[in-house]
């Protein structure tokens, strides 16, 4: 089981790790979904986000102030962009969902940070991952190292389990709350996949039914894994070969 996990894993990391390289100013995000859809087929998986409860792409493409599940559209790339790209990927029943914020030529400072440290806030959660412990101590620890950078967490949306399905139980939340979660266990899969922004938190879903925008329209960055508990610690299934 876990075998076939590290190969959908493998799998969606390794398209993150193509599609960077595409990720340029001039750039449409349909192109972008369209060639990790291709990298995805042609590398023995299916891109399990098209069809999923009706989402028509294989990728969530989520450019500047858009907090998660953006729609791959005609919109260009320009310079100055941060864009996150969230795949899932099936294989042979098994699911692996990783997410990585890219920028896109020259960023500020400041969300050149937005980036790095948000990078950092999910390895801290990730970290904290062991038989044992319960599963609300990624988000106490997410809360805990981004509060001080001056960052907030977009708490609706949170990691969760996975394995034979994209999303199953339990919620990772990326805040503290003891009453959400399990103890962990050798065996389970989870994702821990924080988005963090310099604004409010607060959101909009727009008409489109899928895409989500901070309402202050202040850029947030997310990255994502999926891990698995062993039996001492953890084990990241989404790192590229
Ligand atoms: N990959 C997303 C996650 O990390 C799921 C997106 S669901 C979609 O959980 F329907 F919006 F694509
Ligand atoms: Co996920
Ligand atoms: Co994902």
């Amino acid at each position: 089981m876990i075998d076939k996990m590290r190969i959908a894993g493998k799998l969606a990391a390794n398209t993150l790790e193509y599609i960077h390289n595409h990720v340029v100013p001039g750039v449409n995000l349909k192109t972008l979904d369209q060639l990790c859809e291709k990298y995805i087929l042609q590398n023995n998986g299916n891109p399990a986000l098209k069809g999923y409860r009706g989402y028509p792409f294989a990728t969530c493409i989520s450019v500047g102030h858009v907090v998660c599940h953006g729609v791959p559209t005609d919109q260009i790339l320009k310079d100055g962009d941060m864009v996150s790209i969230d795949i899932t990927v099936e294989v042979d029943g098994w699911y692996g969902d990783a997410c990585r914020t890219f920028a896109v030529g020259n960023l500020s400072i400041k969300h050149k940070q937005l980036i790095e440290y948000s990078e950092k806030a999910m390895w801290e959660g990730i970290k904290r991952i062991k038989p044992g412990v319960h599963s609300s101590e990624i988000g106490r620890t997410i809360q805990a190292y981004t509060k001080p950078l001056n960052l907030r967490v977009i708490e609706e949306y949170c990691g969760h389990g996975i394995g034979n399905e994209i999303h199953m139980y339990p919620n990772i939340l990326n805040y503290y709350n003891p009453d959400v979660g399990v103890i962990l266990q050798p065996g389970m899969f989870i994702t821990v996949e924080p988005i963090l922004t310099i604004g409010s938190g607060k959101t909009i879903l727009l008409d489109d039914g899928w895409t989500v925008v901070s309402s202050d329209g202040q850029p947030c960055a997310q990255f994502e894994h999926t891990v698995a508990v062993t039996e001492f610690g953890y084990e990241v299934l989404t790192l590229i070969d």
